[in-house]
C-alpha cells in the first residue's frame, strides 16, 4: 500500500501510541540504530545524537530533505521550508537577518491576542475546556499580525473573511500532511476541494503583498516603526510577488503548529504537576508581579530570558514532546553514519545513495544513559545541572537550523507567564498517560489538552 504509511506502523499510529511503540522498540533492542528494507527502499531510523548530527549538520551535503519539497509546493513553493541548494541557500539568507531584528519588538504585539484569549476563557466561567484548540487559534493570530501586519483574530470574530483564510489554512495542512505520508505518490493527493482551499489562501496572501508593493517607503517606515510586520521588511530585500508569498507562507507553516503543540504538551504537564505549578508561578511573580497593566512592561525579551525556572519548564516540555518529533533525510550519494555497525553498535554504518534516514527526535530526546531512569518523566529541576549535547535538538541543527527558535521560545514564554498571573488555578482532565499523540508531520495531543483556568 502507500510507502511512508507503512513505515509509520498504522495500527500504533491510528492509536495514538507509534512514538511510544518506536521508543520501546530501540529500549529492547538495545539499539539506536536500525536498517530496514521497505519496498526496495533502504530505510535507516535512528536516534542516535552522533548520526543525526551527521545526517543535518557536519555531512549537510550528502543529504537532501527528500518528498517534503514536493510534498508541500503547492502551498509554499520554493519557500524556504521546501526547496534546496542554491535556492535554499538564497531564501536563508534574505530571512535571517530579519529574525534577529524582530525579537525585541515581538513581545508588545503579542498582548492584544493574550487579552482577546483571556476573555474567550473568562467566558467559559470555569468549566473545563480544550486549551490546544486555543493555541492554535492564538499562534496564528499572532503569526498572521507578524507576517502580513493583519491578525486572522481567531479569538474574536466567528465568521469573517479572516477567520475563513485560518480555516482554510488548517484544511491544506491535512492535505499536505498525507502527501507527505504518500512520498514519492504525494500527486495522487490533490481533491478540488484541496485546490480551491490553496487559491484562497494564495489570494489572500497576494492581497497583503500587493497591498505592500503599492505602498510609499516612507509609509511602510511609519508603519513598521511601532510594530515589526515581517513583510514591510522584507519588501525592502525583494520586490518579486511569488517569492514573497512562498517566504512569508513557509514562515507560518513552520511556525504555527510548532508553537501551539509547545504550549498544549507544556500545559498538560502543568495540569498535572501541582508542585511545578506553584514553583513556576511563584517564579513569575517575583520577576513579573502578577499582571497589573504597570507591570506588562516588565516583560521584555531580556527579563523572560533570565527567568530561570520558566526556561526549565520549556526545557522539559521540549525534551519530552519535540513538537518535529521525527525528521527525514534522503542520502544523495553513498555515505556512512558514525554509528550502528559492529558488534556493540559504536562504528559507522554504511547508507548506500537513496536511503531514507529518519531521525526520532522524540527517543532521542529520551535516552536513559544521558537523562538517567526517570527520562520518561517531566521533571524541570533536570536542566539546573543539565548538558545534554546531542541529546536535545527540537530545533534542529546545522546550515537548517530553526530560524525562528527565539521567535517561538518568546511567544511560548510570554503566553505562559500571561496564563499564571491571569488565572493562579489550573485543574487537568487528561486521564490517558502517556497521552496520545497525532505525529504525522507536527506532533499535538489527540485527545487534546482539557483543562479548568479560574
Ligand atoms: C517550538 C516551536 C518550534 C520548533 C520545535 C521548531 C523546530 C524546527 C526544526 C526542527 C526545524 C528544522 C527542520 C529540518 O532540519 O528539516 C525548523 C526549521 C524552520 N523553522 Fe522552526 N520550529 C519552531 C518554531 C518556529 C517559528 C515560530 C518559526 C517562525 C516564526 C519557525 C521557522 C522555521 C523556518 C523558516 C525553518 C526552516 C529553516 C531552513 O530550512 O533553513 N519555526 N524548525
Ligand atoms: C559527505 O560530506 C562531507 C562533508 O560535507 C564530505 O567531506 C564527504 O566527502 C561526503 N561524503 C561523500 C561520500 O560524499
Ligand atoms: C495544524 O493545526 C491545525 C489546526 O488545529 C490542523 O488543522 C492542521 O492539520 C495541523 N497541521 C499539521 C501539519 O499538523
Ligand atoms: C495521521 O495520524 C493519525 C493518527 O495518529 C491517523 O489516524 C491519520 O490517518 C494520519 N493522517 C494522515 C493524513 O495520514
Ligand atoms: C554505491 O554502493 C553500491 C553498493 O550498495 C555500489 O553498487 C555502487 O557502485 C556504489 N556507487 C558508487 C558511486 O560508489
Amino acid at each position: 500500500m502507500f510507502f511512508f504509511i507503512s513505515l509509520l506502523l498504522l495500527k500504533y499510529s491510528k492509536q495514538g501510541f507509534l512514538l511510544e511503540k518506536q521508543l520501546q522498540d530501540f529500549r529492547t533492542a538495545g539499539t539506536h540504530t536500525l536498517a530496514a528494507k521497505v519496498f526496495l527502499r533502504n530505510v535507516i531510523i535512528t536516534c542516535n545524537g552522533e548520526n543525526i548530527k551527521s545526517s543535518i549538520a557536519t555531512q549537510f551535503n550528502n543529504y537532501s530533505i527528500g518528498f517534503r519539497m514536493h510534498a508541500l509546493e503547492p502551498l509554499i513553493g520554493n519557500g524556504i521550508f521546501a526547496s534546496e541548494g542554491e535556492r535554499w541557500k538564497a531564501s536563508r539568507e534574505m530571512l535571517r537577518p530579519q529574525f534577529s531584528r524582530e525579537q525585541v519588538s515581538h513581545v508588545q504585539t503579542l498582548e492584544p491576542h493574550f487579552k482577546n484569549f483571556a476573555r474567550e476563557i473568562r467566558k467559559l466561567n470555569g468549566k473545563e475546556f480544550n486549551i490546544q484548540d486555543y493555541f492554535h487559534k492564538i499562534t496564528i493570530d499572532t503569526s498572521s499580525e507578524f507576517l502580513f501586519g493583519e491578525s486572522t483574530n481567531t479569538l474574536t470574530s466567528a465568521s469573517n473573511d479572516k477567520f475563513q483564510f485560518a480555516d482554510a489554512f488548517n484544511k491544506v495542512q491535512d492535505t499536505l500532511t498525507e502527501k507527505f505520508m504518500l512520498g514519492p505518490l504525494h500527486w495522487v493527493s490533490n481533491s478540488k476541494e484541496f485546490q480551491g482551499h490553496i487559491k484562497e489562501i494564495h489570494d489572500a496572501v497576494k492581497f497583503y503583498v500587493d497591498k505592500a508593493l503599492e505602498t510609499q517607503e516612507e509609509k511602510l517606515q511609519e508603519r513598521s516603526q511601532d510594530n515589526y510586520i515581517f513583510l514591510y521588511e522584507l519588501v525592502k530585500k525583494t520586490r518579486d510577488p511569488k517569492v514573497l508569498q512562498d517566504e512569508l507562507l513557509s514562515i507560518l507553516l513552520a511556525g504555527r503548529n510548532t508553537t501551539a503543540g509547545l504550549l498544549s504538551f507544556l500545559f498538560l504537564e502543568l495540569s498535572r504537576n501541582p508542585r511545578v505549578w506553584s514553583k513556576l508561578k511563584e517564579d513569575i511573580y517575583e520577576s513579573f508581579g502578577q499582571g497589573s497593566s504597570d507591570e506588562l512592561e516588565k516583560i521584555t525579551f531580556e527579563s523572560m530570558k533570565r527567568c530561570t525556572y520558566l526556561k526549565y519548564c520549556i526545557n522539559e516540555a521540549l525534551r519530552l514532546y519535540p513538537p518535529i518529533s521525527r525528521n527525514v533525510r534522503v542520502s544523495k550519494k553513498n555515505t556512512t553514519l558514525p554509528r550502528g555497525g559492529g558488534k556493540y553498535g559504536d562504528s559507522a554504518i554504511f547508507v548506500p545513495k537513496g536511503t531514507i534516514v529518519m531521525m526520532h527526535i522524540y527517543s532521542n530526546h529520551r535516552q536513559k544513559d544521558v537523562y538517567g531512569e526517570d527520562a520518561d518523566e517531566f521533571n524541570p529541576e533536570r536542566w539546573e545541572n543539565l548538558k545534554p549535547g546531542w541529546a536535545f535538538m527540537p530545533f534542529g541543527s546545522g546550515p537548517r537550523i530553526c530560524l525562528g527558535q527565539q521567535f517561538a521560545l518568546t511567544e511560548a514564554s510570554y503566553i505562559t507567564i500571561r496564563i499564571l498571573q491571569t488565572f493562579p488555578h489550573i485543574t487537568g482532565n487528561n486521564p490517558q498517560y502517556p497521552p496520545r499523540k497525532v505525529s504525522n508531520a507536527t506532533m499535538r495531543l489527540m485527545d487534546g489538552c482539557i483543562v479548568t483556568l479560574k
